[in-house]
């Protein structure tokens, strides 16, 4: 895979060209590293963003490869760190001067000094991250690759350069890097790494918990995230992070009745939905919806193991977990808690003769999330029994077609009452009073149950038997 020694093909982009000439003019040595190198030897799509180590000020290259250019970007400078930023062809460029670090116990922040490349390359994650490309003139498209990243790409591993202990611990975001790009990439992280990930854990303390999340997504958004929580899990970090979810963990058995595992279940729920869905909520939605099951957990003597309304306890967890973790509190976390809410709901409605009624209820609460949440009970079906397995997709192919013909239809998504307040208000010349309530809730019932159609004729004589009922009288 790796046999050119001259990697330049790799720096086609114009813009390598004009880092090249702005290094040449300042006299500087400069290379491409991290993340495009890596992902251009592993083929893995287009470039976002390149980062650009130069023997110097990055600063100051960063403002003379603008001035190079037609467009002449705006340069971002973070002063603080000693980097600056522009974008040339919607590539987002980091130019960063070669340097080395000195961490202490208790920041992420470290003592920063200017350095060589290999002091550079020494600070870095992973040994496939430390890959460097030249852009100087005399070595153009050279690698410089001082700890055999290339053989770690070949051999498909994740490896610290330096001993893991100080790796993970100069920067404890690493250890969720590294099970990140375990999972991205289908590598494996090398065993004393993972040692190392096991004894750094609860150094993970000190990392914000949007960073955490940031990796938490990516490892969702992959093809198979079991990998990845298995890892988190096999590290003690799961447990650090999302408690919630490692509770799950574990079977019980009372008079020789036993529960599932729970935790490993939720994985195979996620690893299932993630063929079906590229939605990144609907993918936490699978992670968490059974959450509820740990504190609800109870042997009943007559019916054995109950989850009595996990779903609910669920869906507050949801909140608090959102809360704790800095996540969105926006519609995405109601998403989510509605999913979880609910997640139980087609699967009493399978196991059952499908009924128009129980159907039209499913279709008006869930409102637009009903295919999300079809997606998601599917995904729920992990029986090892191949006759089960069949037959609960076949029941809810039945509730699938059941809800398209309820809802070509009734039209119960987004449901909006056939008659309004307004026009009961007026019809019985009543101010706002509760009986406006009661008869807008019985039409909805009515609709619901089948007892009249969901039709403005059809509410609207039901309405004027139901005032009846209610002792008014329609005004002349
Ligand atoms: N890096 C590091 N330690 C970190 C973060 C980053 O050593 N905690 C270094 C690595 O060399 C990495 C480079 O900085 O390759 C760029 O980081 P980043 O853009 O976050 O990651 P990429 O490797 O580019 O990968 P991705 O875009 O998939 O996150």
């Amino acid at each position: 895979m790796y046999k050119n020694k001259n990697y330049s093909k790799a720096l086609n982009h114009n813009i390598f060209k004009i880092i090249s000439q702005a290094s040449e003019d300042l006299n500087l040595e400069s290379y491409v590293i991290g993340g495009f190198v890596r992902d251009h030897l592993l083929q893995r799509g287009e470039p976002k963003d390149i980062d650009i180590v130069t023997v110097g000020s990055g600063i100051e290259l960063a403002k003379k490869v603008s001035a190079l250019l037609p467009h002449k970007p705006k340069v971002q400078v973070f002063k603080n760190y000693g980097t600056a930023m522009l974008r040339a062809d919607n590539l987002e460029i980091e130019f960063v001067g070669a340097r080395t670090e000195s961490y202490s116990q208790d920041s992420r922040n470290p003592v920063v000094e200017d350095g060589t490349l290999g002091d550079d390359q020494n600070r870095r994650d992973f040994t496939i991250n430390a890959l460097a490309l030249s852009l100087n003139k005399d070595n153009y498209g050279e690698i410089l690759d001082p700890f055999n990243g290339l053989e770690d790409l070949k051999n498909q591993l994740i490896k610290t350069p330096l001993d893991p202990d100080i790796t993970y611990s100069d920067d404890p975001l690493r250890m969720l890097r590294a099970i990140r790009f375990a999972t991205q990439l289908g590598f494996k992280i090398e065993t004393e790494s993972l040692q190392a990930i096991n004894r750094n854990k609860y150094r993970i303390k000190i990392i914000s918990r949007e960073r955490i999340v940031d990796e938490l997504n990516k490892i969702l958004l992959s093809e198979k995230p079991s990998v990845g929580f298995t890892l988190l899990h096999r590290t003690g970090l799961l447990h650090l992070i999302l408690p919630q979810l490692t509770a799950l963990e574990g079977i019980e058995e009372v008079d020789g009745q036993k529960h599932k595992d729970n935790f490993w279940h939720t994985l195979e729920v996620v690893d299932n939905i993630s063929k079906n869905t590229d939605d990144l909520w609907l993918r936490w939605a699978a992670l968490l919806h059974d959450i509820g099951k740990a504190p609800t957990k109870r042997f009943d003597d007559k019916i054995g193991w109950t989850f009595h309304g996990h779903e609910f306890t669920g869906a507050k967890m949801v909140y608090k977990l959102f809360k704790e973790m800095h996540l969105p509190l926006n519609e995405k976390m109601k998403y989510v808690q509605k999913l979880v809410l609910m997640s139980s709901r087609p699967i009493v409605i399978a196991d059952e003769t499908v009924t128009d009624s129980a159907v039209r209820r499913l279709i008006f609460d869930a409102g637009d999330y009903i295919e999300d949440l079809m997606t998601l009970c599917e995904a729920d079906i992990t029986t090892k029994n191949p006759k089960r397995f069949k037959k609960y997709h076949n029941n809810f192919q039945k509730v699938r077609e059941k809800i398209k013909e309820v809802e070509e239809r009734d039209h119960i998504r987004n449901f909006q009452p056939p008659v309004t307040g307004e026009e009961i208000m007026e019809i019985f010349n009543l101010k706002p009073s509760k009986e406006i309530g009661i008869i807008k809730s019985a039409i909805k019932e009515a609709i619901l149950e089948g007892l009249i159609p969901n039709e403005y004729e059809a509410a609207k004589d039901f309405m004027l038997k139901k005032g009846k009922e209610l002792g008014l009288q329609p005004a002349q």
